[in-house]
Parts: structure tokens; sequence; C-alpha cells
């Protein structure tokens, strides 16, 4: 099987997912979208009305703030991989909880490791909650100022034994409801992108 293939299995796998009761109120089924071959994978909360509707990651107010953001480093949406910690939609877009994200990990897993990135950014305290294996005893700290001591520090995520760079940052949303972010978000998603020794070409 060829990676798309391999992909296009995780997808379907995704789109029928029983799992966990998001599967009772969803309209569709959001799995990751983008280049298969990217350096950088980035990873969401969960899909909120518009991804629920469409079935694509990061369609919404805060997907277009991610997509300037990248544009503003050079970067188009479709050079790289998108997806979410969980695939369906929470009720009214609350906090997915943990036996949610716990059932759903194992999907994020499957990309991550097809993909094979030099780079996974965080997008956001869930994410970064889940899967930024920090050295400093921050785990402790409540999940806000958490991810403001992390956010910029390149740290771990491991997934079945295998360590990938992380970059936690801002949820796209945050940056929606707080310009003063941008800043910083910018600074992150450009750190990620050199670490990851991102070019467009090499994609
Ligand atoms: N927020 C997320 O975390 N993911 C999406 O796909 C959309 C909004």
């Amino acid at each position: 099987m060829n990676a798309k293939e391999e992909m296009d299995k995780i997808a379907k796998e995704i789109l029928t997912c029983t799992r966990c009761e998001l599967y009772i109120h969803r309209k569709k089924a959001v799995p990751g979208m983008g280049a298969l071959n990217s350096k950088i994978v980035l990873v969401g909360e969960a899909p909120g009305r518009e991804e629920d509707e469409s079935g694509f990651p990061f369609v919404g107010r805060g997907g277009k703030i991610l997509e300037a953001s990248l544009g503003e480093l050079g970067v188009k949406r479709s050079d790289v991989y998108i997806t979410n910690v969980v695939k369906c939609r929470p009720p009214k877009n609350r906090r997915p909880k943990s036996i949610e994200v716990l059932s759903c990990l194992p999907y994020l897993e499957k990309e991550v490791l097809l993909i094979n990135p030099t780079v996974i950014v965080l997008l956001g305290a869930t994410a970064a909650t889940y899967l930024y294996d920090e050295s400093l005893p921050l785990t402790k700290l409540p999940r806000a100022k958490k991810l403001e001591k992390i956010r910029g520090i390149p740290g771990q995520t491991k997934i079945q034994g295998r360590s990938f760079t992380a970059v936690a940052t801002y949820h796209p949303a945050a940056v929606l409801r707080n310009k003063k972010l941008k800043t910083k978000f910018l600074e992150d998603l450009k750190l990620a992108l050199d670490l990851a020794r991102f070019s467009c070409s090499s994609v």
C-alpha cells in the first residue's frame, strides 16, 4: 500500500468510528488533511461547527488565521498536514473529555507515524496537554499557564516509542480572541518551520 492508500484507510476508519460518544452528534468526522510528505504536522483540538459540516479540519475562522499566518511565513496550507487530537466535534464546542481524547489518539498516532514529520506543532492547550512530553515539572500548572511556559520551547512528543520534536503554541482561536498573541504565534510557527528546515520546494 502506498502512503495515500494507507492514509485513505486511516480516514475511512475515522469516518465510521464509534469508539466514543462524540459520534452520536457529529455530522461528519474530520480526518487530517494535507501533504503526506510534510515535515510539519499541525495538531489542533477538535473540529468546530464548520469542520463538522464540511468534514475538513480548520476551515472556519481559526483556520483562516492559521492559513494567513502560514502564508505570512511563505507556506501554503497544502504544503503541511493539519489535523486534530479529536476527530469529531464535541457538543457546543466544549473541551474534549479525557476518555474521548484517549479513544481518538490512536488515529493521530497513525497519521503521524505515516507522515513521519520532523516537527509536530501543538496548537493550544489540549494538544499540548496530551502530546508535549516535558522534562520540566509543569504538569501541576493550570492548562493556560502551562501552555504559556512551554510555548516556543522545543520539546518532544513520544509516539509508540518514537520521539518527534514538538513546538507548542496558542490555538488559532485564542489568537482570534486576543490579537496581541499574533506576534508570538508567528514566532512559534517560524521556530517550528526553522527546526524542520522547511522549504516549500522540499515538500
Ligand atoms: N479548532 C480546532 O482545534 N480544530 C479545527 O479543526 C477547527 C477549530
